[in-house]
């Protein structure tokens, strides 16, 4: 896909500016050696290819990039545009970016930028024009890798620079100030605009009080257009001088960061890159990825994407940072191809022996080549290269889960019925349980058409426009099986409350209504009827059409429905109204999928994580063990891993994973055609 070879991508961030020319020798003998054949070049060489404003200095990179590709390995080429130079500071201090409190935020880490700037628009714009003219012709070049993680280090900026484009976003949306002040609900507090002029960005304000939460969300978006901007202008540039090339910006999207509403920058990249670094909590690792990875498949509709980047052992940017476990790195990437990669990249290659990443893990440690981390590298290699015919294929999923960043932000404005809402979690419980029962989910965004798939899953969608009620509404009467969590439904776009009770949005689909809501201590459970437990959320839930499956027992809540399904039309509403035990949510989403007439494509043990891929010539099944204990599948084919031809049943060994050719193609929804639910 990226790389000029068929198969599958292999590499790495590199970063050559940071070693002497006799390491680039090394470098590119070593990289040959454990299959490297793709790297991302020059995301931080701004001040090395630029070192004093408007003197460019390329033919440090030309040797590199000649280097590299004498060794047959394909460059990931960034704009260098990730982190102004020291010296653009002294040019103009208004290009540092302002916090919410007024303070500047000053170079010596990155992405001290604000995106407002005209001196960093116009030279990080020069410098994408001079890399695209001196590079274009590099037989090199496969893919352009503009900025870097936008929005990581400077998710927002507050400077007034921002405030003006703040205006003018807001102008664009709403056109007159009326419809503004009545999105923001501007008659509470006196907060009612009579221009756009006295509009700011939200910035702090006195103890005690409350930011308007529409202009919080507003602002979320704003930014979030606005730094895509940044990534367009530059984007333009490379495609007016390289049309052939295509262009990506690597995303980050994963459970600890959310700024970016990337629906809208996926529309923007020729092929979709992510950076997804494992969770810091082992039990939640593999699920947590999993969802990510999906994520990212949805972002990019379904075609192939590229792990951009990920750490090879451990990361240097938490409080404790534990090497990855044996064998975890392994079974992860099985994981994100299983998910729809075809190219998996590490930060970084070589570690660094000075900076503030000096202890973040590398694909070739300070220790060197003799190291497991090196081995596991090496490994991995061989593994892409043995299971490079899976390139191109596309994941067969079975049902979809609604995703949307706006309705995340607007649980993190506060001042909820409880703090203790987490959209990523929730989203979470949801996908892990599908996952364990060997369903997979395509991630889409609330605007997709719902008719391709037999069962459409929300959790959390807070924020709900007129039209996706509807089209929900639609979807079930029509039979499809639709499953909805608390927190769904509760407030309109501009994040003001549907009235008449709650979910205003989606009650009559449900088939209840909901008095008051009734969040939990943190840390208390509610025993349910079934025997299983309740936390986090409960409310007051009255049944108009739906019917209870399973009951809060004892307290103030006795006899109240926890879990309610709705016939309605052709087809059923599954409103789940408290965070449920797994071992419950488990059993109900199983009669969710009952309703659905899902099974999984292929027949497991269960415990294993099992997704196919679609290819011209064969379906591939991607299994992964993440227990102990031996289990077994049902289904032949030949493994490329092992090169294990594998009849039925055969067992896969704690922690092993295997990726199969499969004999008979799966029986699932063409990957391309609507989908006929099955009868
Ligand atoms: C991000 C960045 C990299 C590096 C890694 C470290 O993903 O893009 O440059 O800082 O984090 O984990
Ligand atoms: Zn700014």
């Amino acid at each position: 896909m990226t790389s000029r070879r068929d198969g599958l991508s292999f590499g790495g961030d590199y970063n050559p500016e940071q070693w002497p020319n006799e390491t680039h020798v090394d470098d590119v003998r070593l990289m040959a050696q454990v299959r490297v054949n793709l790297v991302t070049v020059g995301v931080f060489s701004w001040a090395t290819l630029e070192p004093v404003p408007g003197t460019f200095e390329f033919d440090w990179l030309e040797a590199v990039l000649d280097r590299v590709h004498e060794g047959d390995i394909a460059v990931d080429l960034a704009t260098g545009t990730a982190s102004p130079p020291p010296w653009m500071v002294t040019l103009d201090p208004l290009s540092l970016p302002v916090d919410r409190e007024g303070r500047r935020r000053w170079v010596g880490g990155r992405q001290a930028y604000c995106p407002s700037s005209p001196t960093w628009r116009l030279r990080s714009q020069r410098l994408a024009e001079q890399m695209a003219s001196r590079f274009a012709q590099h037989p090199a070049l496969a893919l352009w890798h503009v900025g870097n993680e936008y929005g990581c280090n400077t998710p927002a900026c507050y400077c007034d620079a921002c405030g003006l484009e703040f205006r003018k976003w807001l102008i664009r949306r709403y056109g007159d100030i009326g419809a503004l002040n009545e999105g923001w609900g501007t008659n509470f507090w006196s907060q009612r605009y009579s221009s756009f002029d006295d509009i700011h960005p939200p910035r702090i304000t006195p103890d005690g009080t409350i930011p308007n939460p529409s202009q919080e969300l507003d602002f979320r978006r704003f930014f979030s257009d606005h730094l895509l901007s940044a990534y367009v202008a530059e984007r333009d540039i490379l495609k007016r001088i390289t049309p052939d090339v295509p262009v990506t910006t690597n995303f980050m999207a994963m459970s600890r960061f959310n700024r970016l509403d990337y629906w809208r920058w996926a529309n923007e990249v020729d092929v979709v890159s992510n950076d997804h670094y494992p969770s810091s909590r082992p039990e939640l690792a593999d699920a947590e990825l999993a969802l990510c990875a999906d994520v990212t498949r949805g972002l990019s509709r379904g075609a192939p994407w590229i792990l951009m980047e990920t750490a090879p052992s451990a990361v240097n940017w938490r409080s404790i940072n534990r090497p990855r476990p044996a064998g975890q790195l392994r079974r992860h990437m099985v994981q994100h191809l299983g998910r729809g990669a075809d190219a998996i990249m590490f930060f970084q290659w070589r570690a660094s022996r000075a900076g503030a990443e000096k202890f973040h893990s590398a694909m070739l440690p300070h220790a060197g080549t003799d190291t497991r981390v090196f081995r596991e590298v090496s490994e991995l290699g061989q593994l892409l290269d043995d299971a490079g015919e899976i390139s191109g294929s596309r994941v067969v999923a079975q049902a979809a889960m609604i995703w949307d960043w706006e309705s995340w932000w607007s649980q993190e404005f506060g001042f909820l019925p409880t703090s203790e809402l987490s959209y990523f979690r929730n989203a979470m419980d949801l996908h892990r349980t599908f996952t364990d029962q060997q369903i997979t989910l395509d991630i889409i965004d609330s605007g997709t058409s719902f008719d391709a798939y037999p069962l459409v899953v929300v959790p959390s969608l807070c924020l709900m426009d007129v039209d996706v009620a509807q089209r929900l509404d639609a979807y079930v009467r029509g039979g499809g099986t639709l499953v909805v969590t608390y927190w769904s439904g509760v407030c309109d776009e501009h994040d003001r409350v549907w009235l008449g009770g709650y979910p205003g949005a989606l009650r009559d689909t449900l088939g209840i209504w909901v008095e008051e809501f009734a969040p939990l201590e943190r840390g208390q459970t509610v025993a349910l009827s079934d025997g299983g437990t309740a936390s986090v959320w409960s409310e007051f839930l009255h049944l108009r059409g739906a019917e209870s499956r399973v009951e809060f027992t004892g307290g103030e809540l006795d006899g109240v429905a926890a879990v309610a399904r709705h016939e309605h039309g052709a087809g059923v509403a599954w409103y789940v109204a408290t965070r449920l035990d797994p071992i419950s949510l488990d059993r109900h989403l199983s009669d969710v999928l009952t309703d659905a007439r899902l099974r999984p494509l292929l027949s497991c043990e269960r415990g294993l994580e099992v997704t196919v891929r679609r290819g011209e010539h064969a379906d591939y099944a991607l299994v992964v063990n993440h227990g102990d204990a031996v289990r077994e599948a049902h289904f032949a084919g030949f493994d490329l891993v092992t090169g294990r031809e594998l009849r039925t049943p055969w067992s896969l060994a704690g922690g092993d994973v295997a990726v199969v050719r499969l004999e008979q193609r799966v029986d699932g929804r063409e990957v391309d055609g609507p989908r006929q639910p099955d009868s």
